[in-house]
C-alpha cells in the first residue's frame, strides 16, 4: 500500500513542525513548506532527517501556490491530506488569520 501524502504549510515552528515529525514517525510521506530555509534551518533538518521533504512557500503569495503545488503532484500524483497551518495569532486581540487555498488534485 502506498504512503499516505500530506502537504503541510508552516513546518518551522509550532504545530506545523509538531505534525510533519509525528506524521513522519507514522511512516507517511510529507511535504513541508518554510518561507526561509536558512531562518528555518533547524526544523529543516530536523524533517529532512526524518525523511521528509521541504519546500518553500509564502502561503501570501498566491501566484507561487499552484507551481508548489503541481510540484508534488508531479513526484507523488496526488495530496491526500492538506493542512494549512501557515499563520499567525493575535491572542491578545482574541482573532487569528489563516488563508484557506483551495486546490484540486486529481488521483493518478
Ligand atoms: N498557538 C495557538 O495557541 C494558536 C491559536 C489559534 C490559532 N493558531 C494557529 O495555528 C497555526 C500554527 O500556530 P503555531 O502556534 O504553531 O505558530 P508558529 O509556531 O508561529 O508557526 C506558524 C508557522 O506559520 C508560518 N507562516 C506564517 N506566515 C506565513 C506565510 N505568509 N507563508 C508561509 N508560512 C507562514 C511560520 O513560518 P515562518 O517561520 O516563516 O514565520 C511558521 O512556520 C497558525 O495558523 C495560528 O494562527 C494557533
Amino acid at each position: 500500500m502506498s504512503s499516505t501524502i500530506w502537504f503541510i504549510t508552516g513546518v518551522s515552528s509550532g504545530f506545523g513542525l509538531d505534525l510533519a515529525l509525528y506524521a513522519l514517525r507514522a511512516g507517511h510521506t510529507v511535504y513541508g513548506t518554510v518561507r526561509n530555509r536558512g531562518k528555518s534551518s533547524n526544523a529543516v533538518s530536523k524533517i529532512q532527517t526524518a525523511g521528509g521533504k521541504c519546500v518553500v512557500l509564502d502561503v501570501t503569495v498566491l501566484e507561487s501556490i499552484p507551481t508548489v503545488i503541481q510540484g508534488v503532484l508531479e513526484k507523488e500524483g496526488r495530496i491526500d491530506i492538506l493542512v494549512n497551518n501557515a499563520g499567525w495569532a493575535v491572542m491578545g486581540a482574541g482573532r487569528h488569520e489563516v488563508r484557506v487555498y483551495v486546490l484540486k488534485s486529481s488521483q493518478p
